[in-house]
């Protein structure tokens, strides 16, 4: 009997409506547009707006569009995982109020949390799930509100992040297509140069975190460029190398969208032209979990059944790896 295998056999996205330009955060901080431009190749990212509303609502919006495209109800969901890097709360999972708003009633539901590798490794995960013959549909959700933990006074960081969601379907597949391979890494001494202070066990919320402005992101960007523009471009080789593909099989590569120069050098140790690369980050930043869903949703109408795709991310932790997925839908 052939191997069963995780197919993605529908795609979805979601962005919020109000958009932050590099003409806005000119008023904001002190930077210019060239500078974001230039350095980073980001012109707008999207903001979710509305008292209460969390990274919760943008992967609900993703799921619902991800069951009515597919044509099945979100009862018939199995397994729910959310990968964020802001979680509504820190505990329950924002997963399990996903599940609740979309009404996955019959799934169970958890959050892996890897940074902005996250959606990586949890499809990596769900896909498990399925190979198992366990579960039929399981549903990955990649949804971050980031601007609920950017400190807009922080020019460093905050022309870098927006928030967004993505989803994806996987079912069972008999003839070899869906999550083929995956390498994942991660390295907890780069801890140091991507995190957020407190709100955690090590330094609970006081009015000294608060005061001290502890509750944002903090990013020493060079370290994590240099390790970020080499460990990518590293992983998405090997995988290559792994699985005997050459630049001239692969039809995309679908790259966290963190920094254009990243993606640029990734793109150019494949040996692919940037034709084949799917960028977005112009629109909408770094939205963490929600890059390569995202890119996935946008492309899926030039998408063709076999294309061989390479999924690649880099993140805090530090945490990195790539995907190999043989689309299973399209001309
Ligand atoms: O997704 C998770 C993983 N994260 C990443 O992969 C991000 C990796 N890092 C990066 O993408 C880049 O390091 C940044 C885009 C964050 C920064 O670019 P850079 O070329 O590494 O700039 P830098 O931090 O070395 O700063 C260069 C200069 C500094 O000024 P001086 O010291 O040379 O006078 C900064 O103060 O640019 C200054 N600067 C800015 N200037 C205008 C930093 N941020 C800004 C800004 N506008 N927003």
């Amino acid at each position: 009997m052939t191997k069963t295998t995780a197919a993605i056999t529908a795609v979805s996205g979601w962005v919020p409506p109000d958009i932050l330009s590099n003409k806005d955060l000119e008023k904001m901080v002190d930077t210019t547009d060239e500078w974001i431009q230039s350095r980073t190749g980001i012109k707008e990212r999207r903001i979710l707006k509305g008292e209460g509303l969390a990274t919760s609502d943008l992967g609900a919006e993703a799921v619902k569009l991800l069951c009515k495209k597919r044509g099945i109800s979100p009862e018939e969901i199995e397994l729910l995982i959310c990968s964020t890097a802001t979680p509504d709360m820190m505990f329950p999972a924002t997963a399990n109020i996903i599940s609740d708003k979309v009404g996955a009633k019959n799934a169970f539901s958890f959050d892996i949390m890897a940074a902005c590798s996250g959606f990586i490794y949890a499809l990596t995960t769900g896909s498990k799930y399925i190979e198992s013959g366990q579960y039929k549909k399981v549903v990955i959700v990649g949804a971050d509100k980031m601007s609920s933990i950017i400190d807009y006074t922080d020019r460093a960081t905050c022309v870098l992040f927006g928030d967004g969601a993505g989803a994806v379907l996987l079912e069972p597949n008999n003839e070899g297509y869906g999550v083929l391979d995956s390498i994942l890494r991660s390295d907890g001494a780069g801890r140091v140069f991507l995190h957020q202070k407190a709100g955690g066990s090590a330094k609970p919320a006081s009015h000294k975190t608060i005061d001290a402005r502890e509750h944002f992101v903090f990013q020493d960007g060079q370290p994590v460029f240099k390790f970020a523009v080499t460990n990518m471009a590293d992983v998405s080789a090997e995988i290559m190398e792994k699985n005997k593909l050459r630049a001239e099989d692969v039809s995309w590569l679908v790259p966290h969208q963190a920094n254009k120069r990243i993606i640029d050098a990734t793109a150019r140790r494949m040996g692919l032209s940037m034709d084949k690369v799917m960028l977005n980050i112009e629109r909408y930043g770094n939205t963490t979990n929600g890059t390569i869903p995202l890119c996935l949703w946008e492309w899926e109408n030039k998408l063709h059944k076999r294309d061989n795709i390479i999924l690649a991310a880099f993140g805090g932790g530090f945490t990195w790896g790539a995907v190999w997925v043989k689309w299973a839908y399209g001309k």
